[in-house]
C-alpha cells in the first residue's frame, strides 16, 4: 500500500535544429532512401551542433517542463537524468543541470540504462513519490547519440538521433501510476553497447579507442531487432497484469522509436490498433532515453493523449534492458522548447 498518490504534472521536449536527411546519408555511406524508409520507417534526425552537449538539450527540456507545471526548479526536491551520453562519464548529467537550472543541493544522479532510461526514471520518481521521500521529481531523458555514432558504418549511423525530453511528477491526490514491470540480461553487452570509454577499454589507453573505432555504437541488428519485438509485448503485459489490466484498456501505446517495424511487430503482438500507437520517428530517427518524452510530448501537444487516458510506455535498449510503465494520463499541459545554436557556435563547421 502506498502513502501517496503520483502525477505527471507538466512536460517539457526540445531537438537541435539541425536536420540529417536520408539524402544527406546517401553521401556519408553506401545507403538509399528507400532502404532506410523501409527497413526502419526514418527520413531525418535532429543532430546537435558540434560543439553542443547532452546538457544543452536537457536543460530547455527541463526548463519547458518547469513552466509547463508552472514550477520553479527550487520546487524541486530530485532531478534524475536517463542518458547514455552524459557530458562527462562523471559527474553525473543530473549534476551538470541541476547548477544550469540554478539550485544548489538539490540531490541528482543518473540513470544508465540507455534506450530504456526515461520509463525506469518514471518508475523511480513515482516510487520515490508515493513512498513519500520526496514530493516533486524532475525526470529527463536526453542524449545526443550523434556524438557516438560512427558515420562510416551504414548499418548503424542511419539509426540514430539527437533530443531531450522531460516531465515532472509530483504527489497528487489521484494515484496515475498503475503498474510497471522492468527487467535486464546483460548475459552479452557486445550485442549493443558502446565499447570504449569504461574500465574495459579505457581512454587512457594509447591509441586503442581510435584504432578500433571502440568510441562508437556497436550493434547486432538483427538479434537486437527480435529480442526488441519479444521484450516489448511481454514487458507491457506484465505490465498490465500488475495494474489489473489488459490490452483492451490501452489507449495509447508509446513505444521507443527504435525501428517503425519494430513498432508494429510489438503492436501486432499484442493486438493493439496502430492508431493507439504514438510513432514519430520519421522525423527524430532512434533518440534512445530521450525517443519516448518527444512521443509522449508530441501526442500530448496535439491532443491525441487526452485527460484520463490509460497510457503505455514501453521501452528496450542496451543492457539489454527492458521496461513499462502503465499510466493514467492526468492532463498534464506540455512545452515544445524551439532551440537556436547559439550564436558562439554558430560560426563553427556543419556536424
Ligand atoms: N543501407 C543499405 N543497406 C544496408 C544498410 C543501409 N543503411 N544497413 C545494412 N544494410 C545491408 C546489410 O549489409 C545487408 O546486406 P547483405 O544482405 O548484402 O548482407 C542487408 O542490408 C540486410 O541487413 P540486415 O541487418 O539483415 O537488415 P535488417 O532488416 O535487420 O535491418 C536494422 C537492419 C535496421 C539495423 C534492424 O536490424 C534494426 O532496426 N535492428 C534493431 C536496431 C535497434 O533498435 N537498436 C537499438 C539501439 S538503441 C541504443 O542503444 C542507442
Amino acid at each position: 500500500m502506498n502513502a501517496y498518490g503520483a502525477a505527471i504534472t507538466g512536460v517539457g521536449f526540445c531537438a537541435p535544429p539541425g536536420v540529417l536527411t536520408n539524402e544527406d546519408l546517401e553521401k556519408l555511406v553506401d545507403t538509399s532512401d528507400e532502404w532506410i524508409t523501409q527497413r526502419t520507417g526514418m527520413k531525418r534526425r535532429h543532430i546537435i551542433w558540434p560543439e553542443g552537449t547532452t546538457s544543452d538539450l536537457a536543460v530547455p527540456a527541463a526548463k519547458s517542463a518547469l513552466q509547463a507545471a508552472g514550477l520553479a526548479a527550487k520546487d524541486i526536491d530530485c532531478i534524475i537524468c536517463a542518458t547514455a551520453t552524459p557530458d562527462y562519464p562523471f559527474p553525473a548529467l543530473a549534476c551538470i543541470v541541476a547548477a544550469q537550472l540554478g539550485v544548489q543541493g538539490t540531490p541528482a544522479f543518473d540513470i544508465s540504462i540507455a534506450c530504456s532510461g526515461f520509463v525506469y526514471a518514471l518508475t523511480t520518481a513515482a516510487s520515490l513519490i508515493r513512498s513519500g521521500v520526496f514530493r516533486s521529481v524532475l525526470i529527463i531523458g536526453a542524449e545526443t547519440l550523434s556524438k557516438i555514432t560512427d558515420y562510416t558504418d551504414r548499418a548503424t549511423c542511419v539509426l540514430f538521433g539527437d533530443g531531450a525530453g522531460a516531465a515532472i511528477v509530483e504527489r497528487a491526490d489521484e494515484d496515475c501510476f498503475l503498474g510497471a514491470d522492468l527487467g535486464a540480461d546483460g548475459s552479452d553487452p557486445s550485442v549493443l553497447y558502446l565499447p570504449g570509454g569504461g574500465s574495459k577499454f579505457p581512454y587512457n589507453k594509447n591509441g586503442e579507442l581510435a584504432d578500433k573505432r571502440l568510441g562508437y555504437i556497436k550493434m547486432q541488428g538483427q538479434s537486437v531487432f527480435k529480442f526488441a519485438v519479444n521484450q516489448m509485448a511481454a514487458s507491457t503485459r506484465n505490465a498490465l497484469a500488475r495494474a489489473g489490466l489488459t490490452t483492451a484498456d490501452i489507449d495509447f501505446v508509446v513505444p521507443h522509436q527504435a525501428n517503425l517495424r519494430i513498432v508494429d511487430a510489438t503492436i501486432k503482438m499484442l493486438g493493439v490498433p496502430q492508431a493507439k500507437c504514438i510513432v514519430n520517428i520519421a522525423e527524430y530517427g532512434n533518440t534512445s532515453a530521450a525517443s519516448i518524452p518527444i512521443a509522449l510530448g508530441e501526442a500530448v501537444e496535439s491532443g491525441l493523449i487526452k485527460k484520463g487516458n490509460v497510457v503505455v510506455l514501453v521501452a528496450f535498449g542496451g543492457g539489454l534492458s527492458w521496461g513499462s510503465v502503465v499510466w493514467r494520463w492526468s492532463g498534464a499541459p506540455v512545452v515544445r522548447a524551439h532551440l537556436q545554436r547559439p550564436a558562439a557556435a554558430a560560426g563553427a563547421g556543419a556536424h
